[in-house]
């Protein structure tokens, strides 16, 4: 099968930081791919590069079989993507909120109505259609956003640490969601700061500094470093990392013995 997702070398720098670099990636079509990494890994600059709101430095990547600093208005019929902080309006209730998303997307008229319905039963949102979002729980304002992103039938669901600091019950809601999107098809693309959430994911890429270390199904990840846990994973990997760093700036130290 054609990946839906493929990167080459894709890289972006801002000034003189790499926030990603080379990185090398490809994901099957009806795939929940996750990726993790410490703060300032680069997930988030990789999702805004592969939803096509930021351009390459160099590299390229291709989402949807679309190039995604080319063709990036085609690619946004395709995709939908719940940012870190997604844009709700707080004295907006939760059906003004869909609504005003809708017809961002030139969603109108009975065809709106069906779509709101169906994710507002989906979510199990349907009691709170009439709340103003900033007076729903941070799991509630997690499903709106999802909902709102969802509108527009996209094939490839980009979210960027769509439960952080959500209940663990909330949490678990969300996922049963997820997973009725993928029954139904969609890919998932996640930066997830939960490495149990990781775990559920097909595939896990680590991220750190900028680059792709390890990428692999959770067993393949856990078998190779001996883990039980991806936790453990993460934990030995990023220390190893760092100690070759430090280990590094020892020995390039002027007057050092390297
Ligand atoms: N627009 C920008 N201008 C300058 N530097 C940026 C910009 N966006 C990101 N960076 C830098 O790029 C690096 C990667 O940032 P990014 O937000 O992609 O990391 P992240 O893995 O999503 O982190 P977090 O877990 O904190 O969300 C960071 O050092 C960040 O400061
Ligand atoms: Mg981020």
């Amino acid at each position: 099968m054609e990946p839906i997702i493929e990167t080459r070398d894709l890289t972006r720098r801002f000034g003189k930081l790499t926030a990603v670099d080379t990185l090398n990636i490809s994901v099957q079509p009806g795939e929940i791919f996750g990726l993790v990494g410490p703060d300032g890994a680069g997930k988030t600059t990789t999702l805004r590069l592969l939803c096509g709101l930021i351009d390459p430095t160099s590299g390229s990547a291709h989402v949807a079989g679309f190039d995604v600093s080319k063709q990036s208005q085609s690619l946004k019929d395709q995709i939908g993507y719940m940012a870190q902080r997604f844009g709700l309006y707080s004295d907006l209730t939760v059906d003004e909120n869909m609504t005003f998303y809708a017809d961002l997307f030139g969603i109108v008229g009975e065809e709106r109505e069906r779509l709101k319905a169906q994710l507002m039963h989906m979510t199990r949102m349907e009691p709170f259609g009439a709340r103003q979002a900033g007076r729903l729980s941070g799991g509630m304002k997690q499903k709106l956003a999802l909902m709102c992103t969802l509108l527009h039938k996209p094939r490839i669901l980009f979210l960027d640490e769509p439960t952080n600091g959500v209940d663990p019950v909330s949490r678990r809601d969300f996922w049963t969601i997820l997973y009725q999107l993928l029954k139904e098809g969609i890919t998932i693309f996640m930066a997830t700061a939960y490495l149990d959430e990781a775990e559920r994911c097909n595939r896990v890429g680590l991220m750190h500094k900028g680059k792709l270390i390890r990428c692999a199904t959770p067993e393949a990840l856990k078998q190779e470093a001996g883990q039980d846990t991806l936790e453990g994973v993460f934990i030995q990997t990023i220390r190893q990392l760092e100690g070759l760093a430090a280990f590094g700036a020892e020995h390039s130290r002027p007057g050092g013995t390297a």
